[in-house]
């Protein structure tokens, strides 16, 4: 039964705020133009701004954001005078922040470290340590953003990034609105001194109430077309070819809809177990992990209409109308269109490894899955009665992300009297990573004097043609906040769409027993009960 009634109303962005959904943000009219006239040959250099990192000194700062930062002034896109404030609790002066820093950068950046390099990129480094609920260090924040402002002409331009624990995002967001670090900024409103943006990192609330709860937050401090949220797999070179070889092409759009696509897979698998991560994944979860922002995102790429334009709110527009056509499994037919599982002591890459439950900060009796596979259906015109299989899981043989689109069958096979019985359809590959590329499998003629087929692979490999699949993503999408270029970040509607997919079956999960929780040897393709999810359609999963 489709009940997309429903499904739109639990999303009732109040009206009152449609119309700041729909801002697009201000952006330099030369920052357009002149691309636009050097035949976007060019590549701009971001406007000059100081960027507010809370939580500077996690994991997410060394491993991604000062080794993206750093490359991204390397390779001259970051104006003269960008500065970095990080704050966080350790009592760090701005010498022992940019010592710490360099060993981040050297361990992780792609651009090698000397000693001049480094020395052009540390004097825009600085430092101011506190808590994130003490009022005082928001006044010595706001003061040191000011000198910052003066001595480096970073012209009242601010990026605040929050890559703390979601637990502060709220509290972080609240002050800045209360010391005024940030103003209401929107197409209407200019700037009183320069721009202001919120970056954000996922995960977005773990269920929608919460989702709305922070949105909800951040909207009452700035607008829309303020706030990026971050999905790293936007930032994928490979993810965003997805778009390029649906809309840049003329012979895919036209079999990319249910007369001619069978069903597709997404499959987002990961050789790695829970790590360093317990304390956080104990709470997340495959589900909230991965299917609710990743896979979701993943999923609205290749079943979105085409956008009119490749421009923030006319691509976010086209996903979310995706993802509001699912039909979200919930009550009992969640036990049908979903499994689950946790995984076992087992091998990977030839090596025995612990199960979930007897990893670090992990509850011996813990039910959390660390895998899960879904069948969706999109009930549109384009989608309707095409099965999305998705899973995703930790500790599986490999590290793969792809999307497979399967074709339907020939109608008729006329080979059948020379001894060919049967060809495999046609199947559509893209492999966002690693071994990032595109393959097309379709029947030939082996050469011989009968006519007998087989199946052979056309491919396209990023490496061979482009010499690499490219940047990191957060070089990408650190660079489009400082530009305004909301097109590669989550929309408020797009979060809270997404979750009113997994709601339904995170309540299901919860009524069932624990039962419904089976483990899976590290090192296997996860549950039983994921094969038997697609068998029962008279499909199988890929083995990529
Ligand atoms: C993160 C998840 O968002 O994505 C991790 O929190 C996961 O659990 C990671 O390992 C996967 O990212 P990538 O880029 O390695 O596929």
């Amino acid at each position: 039964m489709i009940e997309t009634d429903t499904q739109q109303s639990v999303v009732d962005i109040p009206a009152s705020s449609d119309h700041d959904l729909h801002d697009e943000p201000r952006i330099a009219f030369e920052q357009i133009v002149n691309p636009l006239r050097e035949g976007m040959t060019q590549i701009a250099t971001a406007p000059p701004c100081a960027m507010v990192i809370f939580g500077v000194s996690g994991d997410l700062t060394s491993r991604k954001l000062m080794p993206a930062l750093y490359d991204l002034a390397m390779t001259s896109r970051l104006a003269e005078g960008f500065s970095i404030i990080g704050v966080s609790r350790r009592d760090w002066s701005d010498e022992q922040f940019r010592q710490e820093m360099r060993v981040a950068v050297e361990a992780h950046a792609r651009t090698p470290v000397t000693q001049d390099r480094w020395d052009s990129f540390a004097s825009g480094l600085f430092y101011v340590q506190g808590n994130f609920d003490d009022d005082a260090m928001y006044d010595r924040l706001g003061a040191r953003l000011l000198e910052v402002d003066q001595e480096r002409r970073t012209d009242g331009n601010r990026l605040f990034y929050l890559a703390t624990p979601p637990s502060f995002y709220i509290t972080i967001i609240n002050s800045l609105g209360r010391f005024d670090l940030v103003d209401r900024q929107d197409f209407y409103r200019a700037p009183k001194i320069g721009w202001m943006r919120l970056v954000i990192e996922k995960p977005i609330g773990k269920d929608l109430a919460s989702a709305r709860e922070l949105n909800h937050a951040m909207s009452e401090v700035v607008s829309e077309s303020q706030i990026y949220r971050i999905d790293h797999y936007l930032g994928k070179e490979t993810v965003q070819n997805a778009m390029a070889f649906r809309f840049a092409n003329v012979l895919f759009e036209p079999v990319w809809n249910r007369h001619y696509v069978d069903h597709m897979q997404i499959t987002v698998a990961e050789s790695l177990g829970v790590e360093n991560r317990g304390t956080y994944y104990e709470e997340a979860g495959a589900a909230r992990d991965m299917l609710q922002s990743h896979m979701m995102q993943l999923l609205s790429i290749v079943a979105m209409e085409p956008p009119a334009v490749f421009r923030g709110n006319a691509v976010r527009d086209e996903k979310v109308k995706v993802l509001r056509s699912v039909i979200p499994p919930s009550g009992p037919t969640v036990r049908e269109l979903t499994a689950r599982g946790q995984y076992a002591a087992g091998f990977n890459e030839g090596k025995a490894v612990p199960g979930y439950r007897q990893e670090a900060d992990i509850s011996p009796t813990s039910v959390t899955e660390t895998f899960v596979a879904m069948k969706l259906n999109i009930d549109n015109w384009r989608w309707a009665d095409v099965p999305f299989y998705l899973r995703t899981g930790k500790r599986l043989p490999r590290r793969v992300t792809e999307i497979a689109i399967q074709f339907q069958r020939v109608p008729h096979l006329m080979f059948q009297a020379a001894g060919t019985t049967d060809v495999e359809p046609n199947l559509l590959t893209l492999r966002i990573q690693p071994d990032e590329g595109i393959s097309l499998r379709f029947a030939a003629k082996i050469p011989g004097t009968t006519m007998e087929l087989r199946t052979v692979r056309m491919d396209f490999a990023y490496g061979a043609s482009f010499g690499s699949a490219g940047a990191d993503a957060y070089e990408r999408l650190l660079v489009d906040a400082m530009m305004g270029d909301q097109t590669l970040f989550a929309r408020r509607d797009e979060v809270e769409t997404a979750w009113n997919i997994v709601d339904p079956v995170l309540e299901a999960w919860q009524a069932e027993e624990v039962t419904g929780l089976p483990l899976y040897e590290a090192g296997t393709w996860g549950p039983e009960k994921s094969d038997t999810l697609i068998q029962r359609d008279g499909r199988v999963w890929r083995r990529p």
